[in-house]
């Protein structure tokens, strides 16, 4: 279903201690702007786990499928990932965020 990318923003302030959608900027997690099409593990500047870029270059990429699974339980799809996250249960939460972060990875 639609997101709704407002109601993402909230959602977001579970992820703005580590990650910075609206610039280029890193934190303790990678920019997430433009995050929608990334090659998982590429963005420039940041020091990625081993198992996230071998999860890139594995093939993984970031589109709606794989954000849904690796942010619904990020240890399950990524083993080995440094994202210190639970992950988010609730599916129409995690709809609204990508709404959001959408808005940041169009080119
Ligand atoms: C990686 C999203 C919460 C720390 C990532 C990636 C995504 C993501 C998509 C992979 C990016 C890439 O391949 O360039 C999110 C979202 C969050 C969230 C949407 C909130 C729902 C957090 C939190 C932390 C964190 C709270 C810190 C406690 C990291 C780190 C990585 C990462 C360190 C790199 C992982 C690795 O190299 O294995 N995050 N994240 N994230 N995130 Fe998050």
């Amino acid at each position: 279903q639609e997101g709704d990318a407002n109601a993402g923003a909230t959602v977001f302030n579970k992820c703005k201690a580590c990650h910075d959608a609206e610039t280029d900027k890193n934190k303790v997690g990678p920019s997430l702007n433009g995050v929608i099409g990334r090659v998982a593990g590429t963005h420039a500047g940041f020091a990625y786990s081993k198992a996230m870029v071998e999860a890139g270059k594995a093939g993984l990429q970031w589109d709606e499928a794989s954000l849904r699974d690796y942010l619904h339980n990020p240890k399950a799809k990524v083993k080995g990932t440094k994202m210190a996250f639970a992950g988010l249960k609730d599916e129409g939460e995690i709809s609204n965020l990508l709404a959001y972060l959408e808005q940041f990875s169009k080119k």
